[in-house]
């Protein structure tokens, strides 16, 4: 019988000064994965579509002008990739900083690490604008509290075509104040959403947090658990 099978076209580079080969179509990302040599994410995860948006992966190729997001870089042969020398490591405490000075990720373990691992000076921006939102309580299923929320795009991606193709969450107002939103800000249950959590699972901070949870958190007894997750109670500050 013909065999109609293509070789795979492969690609040779060389990451951190060690040869790689891998498939074509690699990302940067993965191709260092290979070799055990791990680049830092935030918005990449392995159910969404990568969108190169937090700039923590990024890299030194060739020594060009400008660093890389390993996360949507193909490799291609010849590449002279760095991972982690001191123009790469300076680049993501930077971006780690400024993140931590608008952000709280105080309920973001990951990125917590990540702020360790490169010593960040917590105090490099003092005075900075914070992202600041009320508690959005409009549910029974699960609260959202943008204030926690670092743009990664993940709870928007999942919701539409990589995975429940539901389209409930979109972003809203622009510059430093764009933040996820439904269609015309109108309350979840008023939006498309069909309250499959997905969102909720690939969030990387506390912005999204299950109803119940949220509740043993603050405190509630269990009939206010068992009423507040019956039905939304309305935007609460
Ligand atoms: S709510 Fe969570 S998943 Fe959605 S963009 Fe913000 S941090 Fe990412
Ligand atoms: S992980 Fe690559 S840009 Fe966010």
């Amino acid at each position: 019988m013909e065999n109609n099978t293509e070789p795979v076209k492969t690609i040779t580079l060389t990451i951190d000064d060690l040869p790689v080969t891998v498939p074509e179509g690699t990302t940067i990302l993965d191709a260092a994965q290979t070799i055990d040599h791990a680049i830092p994410a935030i918005c990449y995860h392995d159910a969404t579509t990568a969108n190169g948006l937090c700039r923590v992966c990024v890299v030194d190729v060739n020594g060009g002008r400008l660093l890389q997001p390993a996360c949507i870089l193909p490799c291609q042969d010849g590449m002279v990739v760095q991972t982690r020398n001191e123009r790469v490591e300076r680049s993501r405490r930077t971006i780690l900083e400024m993140l931590n000075s608008a952000v709280d990720l105080a309920q973001a373990p990951t990125v917590q690490t990540l702020l360790d691992d490169y010593q960040i000076d917590r105090g490099r921006f003092p005075g900075s604008e914070r992202r600041e939102h009320v508690l959005l309580d409009d549910n029974p299923f699960y609260v959202r509290d943008y204030s926690q929320c670092l743009l990664c795009w993940r709870c928007v991606q999942v919701c539409a075509d990589d995975a429940q193709y539901t389209f409930a969450l979109t972003w809203g107002d622009r510059g430093f104040h764009t933040h996820i939103s439904t269609a015309f800000q109108v309350d979840m249950p008023e939006s498309s959403c069909v309250f499959c959590g997905q969102c909720v699972g690939v969030c990387p901070t506390g912005a999204l947090k299950p109803k119940i949870e949220f509740g043993l958190e603050h405190g509630w007894s269990l009939e206010q658990i068992r009423e507040n997750t019956r039905r939304g109670r309305k935007r609460k500050p």
